[in-house]
């Protein structure tokens, strides 16, 4: 037998529901604040993550499903979905539009990780972006995105947690700082961050070695080391969320896991989830659309994880939708009224009603039983004398109730709706 790759899962059509119903909620949420749906390719260009997501994170070090193609071109399947909206926003001059340009996505992602409960190596995502939006304003316009998608999924008890990471200018200076710690512990941290520490010592407060993150818990941290700019527009921000009465922690270890990230970092958690309990991350990364080789344009935007989302859903019992009832199963004894009911359900189907009907070739008896399987509301036994009369019994599953109908769809549509 073959299994499935370890870490991958199948969405089987029990879930199905629950994941349309997510859909459903991120395409009208945003729709309502003015997003557009963009999908990029499963696959980009290596050099755009190693240079978007950035080469010292653990993603692009460690996580990228990599390969060369006949071609003899490097290829990655998306970590995430940023710096393939980033390309796509320069590629396609999104930027000779009125800005900002909001744009979102449901995605598939890939990253090699260990797989754990809510870590995968595909996973989904919805996520959106916000380009040149100059306006403090657009951090609190995204991240309200966030908290009415889940307000609307009727999602409770999460978190939000803020903190500024701060501008080139400061993070040059505050990087020093941290590279003087960092010294005083090199022989014990792990060989991934010795070499964080030349190149980008930041970095090492959000490896997930215990001995790493243990001696990062003591480090200086970035939002007390803000320049006045920073500091200024952080406060902006968090004056907007008060004004709306969205709650939130400060939380000066947050420092997300890819370089892009200047100025306002968040995730938001539950702890409904275990060990992975961030279910969506977010931040501003003005400097990444210069990066790729485009005019510098700023930039804000979240990913949430649908996986640990739907973790979160079934533990607050908000899985319960059923969007795939039958409305009517159609019975039938006999050739003549075999051929009878394929049109009927054809017919049927054409009205928007959900009809089946047997195709395993049960006897009668077994064809209720299935019915009943099947929840559906109505059913509708045909023979030769029900054909030939032109009308049947129409039973209603719920009540025990029957009553003659005459044997066209659109009677029967009529009824049912
Ligand atoms: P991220 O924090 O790497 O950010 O991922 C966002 C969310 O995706 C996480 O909070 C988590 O819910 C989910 N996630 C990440 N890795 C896994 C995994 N291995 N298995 C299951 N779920 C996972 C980003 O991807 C950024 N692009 C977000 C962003 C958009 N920042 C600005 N714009």
């Amino acid at each position: 037998m073959i299994n499935k790759p370890r870490g991958t899962e199948d969405i089987l059509p029990s879930d199905s529901p629950i994941w349309r119903k997510i859909e459903q909620a991120a395409h009208e949420v945003c729709r309502l604040h003015g997003f557009k749906e963009i999908r990029t390719p499963v696959f980009e260009d290596t050099s755009l993550f190693q240079r978007g997501v950035g080469d010292t994170t653990d993603v692009v070090q460690k996580e990228m499903y990599t390969f060369e193609d006949k071609g003899g071109r490097s290829i990655t399947l998306r970590p995430e979905g940023t710096a393939s909206l980033a390309r796509s926003f320069i590629e396609n001059s999104f930027y000779a539009n009125p800005q900002p340009t909001k744009l979102y996505y449901l995605i598939s992602c890939y990253r090699y990780e260990k797989p754990q409960s809510g870590r995968l190596r595909e996973f989904h995502q919805f996520g959106i972006e916000c380009f040149g939006g100059t306006s403090d304003a657009t951090d609190a316009e995204v991240i309200t995105l966030a908290m009415s998608f889940f307000e609307r999924l009727g999602v409770k008890n999460l978190k939000l947690n803020l903190n500024s990471i701060g501008c080139p200018v400061c993070k040059k200076a505050y990087n020093e700082k941290l590279k003087a710690y960092f010294e005083d512990y090199k022989d014990q941290l792990c060989e991934t961050c010795k070499t964080r520490l030349e190149k980008n010592p930041m970095r090492i407060i959000d490896c997930k070695s215990e001995v790493c993150s243990k001696i990062a818990e003591k480090a200086p941290k970035m939002i007390d080391n803000l320049c006045d700019d920073c500091k200024e527009h952080f406060e902006k921000t968090t004056a907007y969320l008060d004004a709306l009465g969205i709650e939130y922690e400060i939380n000066p270890d947050i420092v997300r896991g890819l370089d892009y990230y200047t100025r306002t970092v968040f995730e938001i958690t539950s702890d409904a989830l275990g060990a992975q309990s961030t279910v969506c991350g977010g931040g501003r990364y003005n400097g990444l659309i210069e990066e790729l080789g485009g005019k510098p344009t700023e930039g804000i935007g979240f990913a949430v994880g649908l996986e640990r989302l739907i973790m979160i859903m079934k533990a607050q019992g908000l899985c319960n939708d059923n969007d795939s009832a039958t409305d009517i199963f159609v019975a039938s004894i006999g050739d003549k009224a075999d051929i009878f009911a394929q049109k009927l359900v054809y017919d049927l189907r054409k009205l928007h009603i959900a009809a089946e009907r047997d195709l395993c070739g049960r006897s009668v008896k077994a064809q209720m039983k299935f019915a009943n399987k099947l929840n559906s509301k109505y059913s509708i036994v045909l023979g030769d004398d029900e054909i030939d009369n032109n009308s049947a019994k129409l039973k209603n599953m719920d009540t025990g109730e029957s009553f003659d109908v005459e044997l066209t769809a659109e009677k029967l549509a009529e009824i049912i709706k």
